[in-house]
């Protein structure tokens, strides 16, 4: 099993490059941003308790979403590995993840951290908002996602760093440059599918 964080601020592209590296890899891949989405349009409790932080650009409790990442792993069951894609976002989650997967016999090989200058990540989610219909795609909130990063996210980077596992990609080139970046590395663990 192969396992792989895609790691960075909002609108760095871990959505974006996800879907490349999935399809090129054949990696099972999860978002939290999705699920949670996912469970706020089907109006779930979870979905309607999820919406009052994710409206507001904060992070959803660590509860919630740790609960929620569990039983995806526990879902797809024999896959070929993992790609984390906005999990996890606090220390509490990337402890978690650790116990999780080492319960599970595996680990997280390796951290890819997009590194993208703030005022690209603003264009971006701006120009995104106009399209995709996330209630948190205007500015006031893309700025407090931004300020969530830097105040509870960023610091994971560290948890990993201190194992080996970081490897900064620059991000604010074409998507193409991105992911042939971000292939290289993946490639020295696994070929593609
Ligand atoms: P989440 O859905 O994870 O959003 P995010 O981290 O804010 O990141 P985005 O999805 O906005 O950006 P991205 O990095 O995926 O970039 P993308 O590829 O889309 O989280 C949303 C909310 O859910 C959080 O605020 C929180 O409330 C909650 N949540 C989620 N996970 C949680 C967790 N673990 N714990 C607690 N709460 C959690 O690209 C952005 C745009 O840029 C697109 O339009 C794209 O086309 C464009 N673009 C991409 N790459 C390039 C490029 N190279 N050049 C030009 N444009 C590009
Ligand atoms: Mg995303």
């Amino acid at each position: 099993m192969f396992n792989l964080i895609l790691f960075g601020p909002p609108g760095s592209g871990k959505g974006t490059q996800s879907e490349k590296i999935v399809k090129t890899y054949r990696l099972e891949h999860i978002s939290t941003g999705d699920l949670l989405r996912d469970e706020v349009s089907r109006k779930t409790p979870l979905g309607v308790e999820a919406k009052k932080y994710m409206d507001q650009g904060l992070l959803v409790p660590d509860e919630v979403v740790i609960g929620m990442i569990s039983s995806k792993i526990d879902e797809k069951h024999g896959a070929r590995g993992f790609i984390f894609d906005g999990f996890p976002r606090t220390r509490a989650q990337a402890e978690a993840l650790d116990k999780l997967l080492e319960f599970k016999d595996t680990q997280i090989h390796i951290v890819l951290s997009l590194e993208v200058p703030e005022e690209h990540l603003k264009k971006r989610l701006i120009g995104r908002g106009e399209t995709s219909g996330r209630t948190d795609d205007n500015e006031m909130v893309i700025t407090e996602r931004i300020k969530e990063y830097h105040a509870k996210t960023s610091s994971v980077a560290a948890h990993y760093a201190a194992h080996n596992k970081l490897e900064r990609v620059k991000g604010d080139g074409t998507i193409d440059d991105t992911f042939k970046l971000l292939s290289k590395q993946i490639d020295k663990y696994l070929l593609p599918a």
